[in-house]
């Protein structure tokens, strides 16, 4: 398995009220290799907040994330960076790519804290497989400023891959994108999962993108349910 999450609980104290808003209460699932999930839910339900934990961006107040097996409290920062460095690729809902770096650029910044020269070149050659894949190798050393909505996210998806990750968490990502586009990233998302086995979890409004990628289950009332 990659991601186990047992009875987890995440609250927020209010700092004016001091009232606690329990967001996450006793989740727990498994995401075993090459599995897909899609999770929705209202908005402030916690699915960002969920996301995070599991990307082990933010800690839960209560109960254990396990990454391959092994507890993610037991990891120290250095090494949690590393993990979501290599392991694990991002993708939210604006692309956040950055805006002085050409498409090229900003796809190998994952690869910077790598420094095997062999994989740099590797790492390069598949940047520009990837792009060819998308439709943007024309595009490779253009500004993010001069792409548009759709293109920037296709990028931001081959950022999320250049380190070959074994789980890909995307936050709302097509959020901020017109229909076509949408489905343009939802199809590429998935057919990059069934491609490379990567695992894979999306988060959305959309239950278009969450039919394409399947498994859907809901985050209501702080517990996340199989839809
Ligand atoms: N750092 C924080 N401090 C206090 N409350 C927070 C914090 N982060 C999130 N929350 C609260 O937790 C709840 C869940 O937020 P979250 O961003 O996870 O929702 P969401 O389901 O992703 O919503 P959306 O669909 O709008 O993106 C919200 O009520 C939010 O206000
Ligand atoms: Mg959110």
């Amino acid at each position: 398995m990659i991601t186990e999450l047992h009875n987890i609980n995440k609250d927020y104290i209010n700092n004016v009220s001091g009232v606690k808003h329990e967001v996450l209460k006793g989740i727990s699932f498994t995401l075993n290799n090459g599995e897909a999930m899609s999770i929705v839910g209202p908005s402030g339900s916690g699915k960002s907040t969920l996301l995070n934990i599991i990307g082990t961006m933010d800690k839960p107040t209560s109960g254990a994330v396990k990454l391959y097996g092994n507890e993610i409290s037991d990891y120290n920062e250095t090494q949690l960076a590393e993990i979501r460095n290599q392991k694990i690729g991002f993708i939210f809902q604006s692309h956040h790519l950055l805006p002085q770096l050409n498409v090229l650029e900003n796809i190998l910044l994952p690869t910077i804290p790598i420094k095997d020269k062999l994989y740099k070149k590797l790492a390069v050659e598949r940047a520009k497989k990837l792009l060819i894949r998308v439709g943007l190798v024309d595009n490779i050393h253009q500004l993010p400023g001069e792409l548009s909505g759709g293109e920037c996210q296709r990028v931001a998806v081959v950022r999320a891959l250049i380190n070959e990750p074994d789980l890909i968490l995307a936050d709302e990502p097509t959020g901020s994108l017109d229909e076509e586009s949408a489905a343009s990233i939802g199809k590429l998302l998935f057919e990059m999962h069934k491609e490379n086995n990567t695992a894979l979890i999306v988060v959305t409004h959309s239950l278009k993108l969450a039919n394409t990628i399947g498994n859907i289950h809901k985050l209501t009332g702080g517990m996340l349910i199989s839809a």
